[in-house]
């Protein structure tokens, strides 16, 4: 086969902040995909982009190239609309555990394909392995099955769906050129376009425990994300959130099912509830229930019925008790006062550190590892009593968290004035 372009064409025009054709941009995704550009080549392309950027229409070509890379996934025959969340990831974020039984308890398909965490935020799938007998691997017709049935399916994603964007985001990884938007909004765009859902809401973090620090800069990826997704006939939508503060008050995986298992019972820590009701009620909206009361779907147990339901389907047992970490080591506070500061970063590291997060992607996770909070910013504390409760199998690993949180948190005079942070802080549609 004669190939049409030259690969270090592409890469030095990049390099030189020209813009390439719809063309050009298919034929190196195809070509990196099918092995003819090299991942060196790849890699340079890559940091080209990192350091250049791309126009809005390279970035539309970009996506659809990797959707083209691998098959698509088609809800027609469901006889129910479709509707999907993604968060860019944070720390504490459980957020899918209790909005997909809670959306589909409304009658609308929830198609949740996750990933596994890497570094300091948890995957969705390692939290609910937590569950004993869950299983995470669907075929299509399972997967489809379930969506008619139960409404929710929280699941890998194939290694069909998207392999370009696969292949290109291990490269990323090691190559220090994730943290591009046009690389972040392609790669995250991709994988929902070629899902196939009807609409999807994102849910854009903010701040130090996010992996976009700034505001400005997370709302400049939300805006191309919304745009690119309605753009591909998926109507979509993005909350911009405060990752600064951990969501809620479990951080790791099995305590994060079991809190959100308290959210589905009508309880559940404030922060997670409102952004779980907020979601929901975007998602519901799109798929044409702008009305569902998801507040009392919470209160009376309906999203508790289909979580069960949905748990069930895939091997697990609901009332399986959760796995128990075999140490726990509390950290009291020295002083009176009020918490002022408590990092999402850190106590994501922390987190991580216990064993509740992987180094590397083949690495196993503890699921009983974590870290649970007593106190958020703005609680008052009393000398003596307990900040936070940090659990690992391996007594070895708490040195490590603590030397994480040095710093982490801070305590502030009783009625000291701290500064507002809104969960929410803006929405696009
Ligand atoms: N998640 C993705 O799927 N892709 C990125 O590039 C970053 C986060």
């Amino acid at each position: 086969m004669v190939e049409p372009f030259d690969t270090v064409d592409l890469i030095h025009r990049k390099r030189d902040k020209g813009e390439l054709t719809a063309d050009e941009i298919r034929w190196l995704v195809d070509a990196y995909t099918r092995g003819y550009v090299a991942d060196e080549q790849m890699s340079a392309f890559a940091m080209a982009v990192f350091l250049n950027g791309m126009t809005s229409d390279e970035i539309r070509e970009l996506t659809l190239a990797m959707v083209a890379s691998g098959e698509r996934l088609d809800f027609s025959g469901l006889g129910k609309t479709t509707t999907d969340k993604h968060s860019t990831g944070g720390v504490g974020d459980k957020i899918t555990l209790p909005l997909a039984p809670l959306v589909a308890s409304f009658g609308v398909a929830v198609p949740q394909l996750s990933g596994r965490g890497l570094g300091h935020t948890g995957g969705t799938l390692d939290k609910l392995e937590s569950i004993p007998g869950w299983r995470a691997r669907l075929t299509n017709e399972e997967f489809l099955a379930q969506l008619g049935s139960v409404g929710a399916v929280v699941c890998a994603a194939g290694a069909d769906l998207a392999p370009a964007d696969g292949k290109l985001y291990a490269l990323r990884d090691i190559t220090g050129t994730v943290e591009a938007i046009p690389l972040i909004a392609s790669s995250i765009m991709s994988k929902k376009i070629a899902e196939g859902t009807a609409s999807l809401v994102l849910d854009v973090k903010f701040g130090g425990g996010a992996f976009m620090k700034d505001y400005d800069r997370a709302r400049e990826l939300a805006e191309t994300m919304v745009r690119l997704g309605n753009e591909a006939g998926v109507v979509t939508r993005a909350l911009l959130t405060d990752m600064n503060v951990p969501l809620g008050l479990a951080i790791g995986n099995a305590n994060e099912v079991r809190e959100s298992v308290e959210v589905l019972a009508g309880g559940g820590p404030a922060d997670v509830v409102e952004l779980t009701l907020a979601l929901a009620r975007e998602m519901l909206d799109m798929a044409g229930l702008p009305d569902a009361d998801v507040e009392a779907a919470l209160k009376d147990g309906r999203a508790m019925d289909t979580w069960r339901a949905m748990i069930t389907a895939q091997g697990g047992d609901p009332d399986a008790p959760l796995p128990v970490a075999r140490h726990s080591h509390v950290v009291t506070a020295s002083e009176d006062g009020v918490l002022a500061t408590q990092e999402a970063l850190p106590f994501g590291v922390a987190a991580w550190r216990l064993g509740a997060g992987r180094a590397r992607k083949e690495d196993p996770v503890v699921h009983a590892a974590g870290i649970d909070l007593h106190k958020k910013p703005g609680d008052p504390v009393r000398a003596g009593e307990p900040l936070f409760t940090m659990h690992a199998d391996d007594e070895a690993r708490f040195p490590r968290a603590l030397e994480a949180l040095e710093g982490a948190y801070s305590i502030a005079p009783a009625g000291a004035e701290l500064p507002e942070r809104p969960l929410i802080r803006s929405r696009i549609a």
